[in-house]
C-alpha cells in the first residue's frame, strides 16, 4: 500500500496538475506493492497507469496536429513554429537549473490560482550559456510541458534582414505574442548587444533595444518569453531587469556527463562502463557534444554485434568531438 508520504505526493501532484509526477507517484506504489507480495495489485496498478499515459499522449497528439495558429505572411517569415513534445525528463539539468525551470512550470500551471490573487506567474526567463548545454531544448520542454506551441525568432537574423524595419517587425512579434499564448523564443539575444554594432548600425541597434525593451515592460499577455544568449557580457543590464528568471547553464559535471550518456544509451547495457576514465574524456565538452559521441559509440557498438558498449570505444568518440573554447566558469545565478 501506498505510504503516507506517497499518499500527500500523489494529493500534491494532482493539486499542481503534474500528471508525470502523480503517474511516477503511481508507479513507486505498484513496485513497494510488487515487494510486499501483492503482486496481483500491483500489476493492475500498472497497466492502469500505462493505459491512461497512453491515452493522455494520444489526447495531445491530437491536440498538435489539429491547425493551430501557423503564422502567416509577414509573421511567417519571423517565427518558426513548432509543437514540440519534449518533456522535463529529456533534460538534463544542474539540481539549481531543474528547480527553477520546476518553479516556471508550476507557476504557469497554476496561473489561475495565482490570478484570483492578483499574482502573474513567472514567464520570462532568460537562458544564458555556451553552446549545447541545453537553452533551446528547455524552451521546447517548457512548451511541451505546457502543451503550447514555441514560436522561434532570431535576432540576429531578424536584424540582417530588416535593417532599418527591424523594430517594426518587433511589434508584429509582440501584437502576434498578445493575440496567440505560446512560448516565444528570442534566441541570440545578444545580436541587441552594443559591441555587434560594428558589423552594423550602432543607432540601429540601439533603437531596436529600446524597442525590443519597451515591448517587455508594456507587454502584459500570457505567453512565456523566453531569451537565449551564448553572449551575456554584450547584453544590456537593461535587458536583465525585464526578466523574472534567469538560468545560467554551464558544461555538465561529472554527475551529468553520466546521465547524458546513459540516455542515449538506454537501449544498450552499460554496467560495464569504467567511468573513472569516460570522465576525463568528456572534460570540456558540452551535453550536446557528449551525447553525439555516446551516439556514435552505439552505432560502433551495433555495427560489430555487440549488446556492450565497450569503454574504449566511449573514449574515442569523446576524444573526437572539438571541445569549446569556453571554460563553465559560468556559474552567476
Ligand atoms: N542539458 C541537456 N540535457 C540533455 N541533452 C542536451 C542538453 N543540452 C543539449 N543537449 C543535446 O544537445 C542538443 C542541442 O542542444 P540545445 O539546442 O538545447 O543547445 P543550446 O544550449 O540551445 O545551444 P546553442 O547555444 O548552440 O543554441 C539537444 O537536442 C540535445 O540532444
Ligand atoms: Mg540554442
Amino acid at each position: 500500500m501506498a505510504t503516507k508520504d506517497q499518499m500527500k505526493a500523489l494529493v500534491k501532484s494532482h493539486a499542481d496538475g503534474d500528471d508525470p509526477q502523480f503517474y511516477a507517484v503511481a508507479m513507486q506504489v505498484a513496485a513497494k506493492a510488487a515487494r510486499t507480495g501483492q503482486e496481483k495489485f500491483a500489476q493492475e496498478l500498472r497497466d492502469l497507469v500505462n493505459d491512461l499515459r497512453e491515452s493522455a499522449d494520444n489526447k495531445a497528439q491530437v491536440a498538435s496536429i489539429l491547425p493551430l495558429t501557423k503564422p502567416r505572411g509577414e509573421l511567417g517569415a519571423l517565427l518558426n513554429v513548432s509543437y514540440p513534445d519534449s518533456r522535463l525528463g529529456d533534460l538534463v539539468l544542474a539540481d539549481k537549473l531543474a528547480e527553477r525551470l520546476q518553479h516556471v512550470l508550476l507557476e504557469q500551471r497554476q496561473r489561475d490560482a495565482l490570478a484570483k490573487h492578483g499574482l502573474t506567474p513567472a514567464r520570462r526567463v532568460l537562458l544564458i550559456g555556451p553552446p549545447g548545454t541545453g537553452k533551446t531544448s528547455t524552451a521546447r520542454v517548457i512548451a511541451g510541458e505546457l502543451g503550447l506551441p514555441l514560436f522561434s525568432i532570431r535576432l540576429d537574423t531578424v536584424l540582417t534582414k530588416f535593417m532599418g524595419e527591424t523594430a517594426a517587425k518587433l511589434r508584429l512579434v509582440f501584437d502576434a505574442l498578445a493575440e496567440t499564448r505560446g512560448v516565444y523564443l528570442f534566441d541570440e539575444v545578444d545580436a541587441l548587444g552594443g559591441d555587434r554594432a560594428v558589423q552594423n548600425d550602432v543607432g540601429e541597434i540601439r533603437r531596436v533595444l529600446n524597442s525590443f525593451l519597451q515591448f517587455l515592460e508594456e507587454d502584459t499577455s500570457e505567453s512565456i518569453i523566453i531569451a537565449a544568449t551564448n553572449y551575456p557580457e554584450l547584453l544590456d543590464n537593461a535587458l536583465f531587469r525585464r526578466f523574472d528568471t534567469m538560468m545560467n547553464f554551464a558544461l555538465p559535471d561529472d554527475t551529468s556527463v553520466k546521465s547524458v550518456i546513459k540516455n542515449q544509451l538506454s537501449s544498450f547495457q552499460v554496467s560495464n562502463l569504467s567511468w573513472p576514465r569516460i570522465f576525463p574524456a568528456a572534460l570540456g565538452l558540452s551535453h550536446a557534444e557528449i551525447s553525439t559521441a555516446a551516439e556514435n559509440a552505439a552505432k560502433r557498438t551495433v555495427l560489430s554485434n555487440r549488446t556492450r558498449v565497450r569503454t574504449d570505444d566511449l573514449i574515442i568518440a569523446l576524444e573526437e568531438r572539438p571541445r569549446q573554447g569556453r571554460s563553465s566558469e559560468d556559474t552567476r545565478s
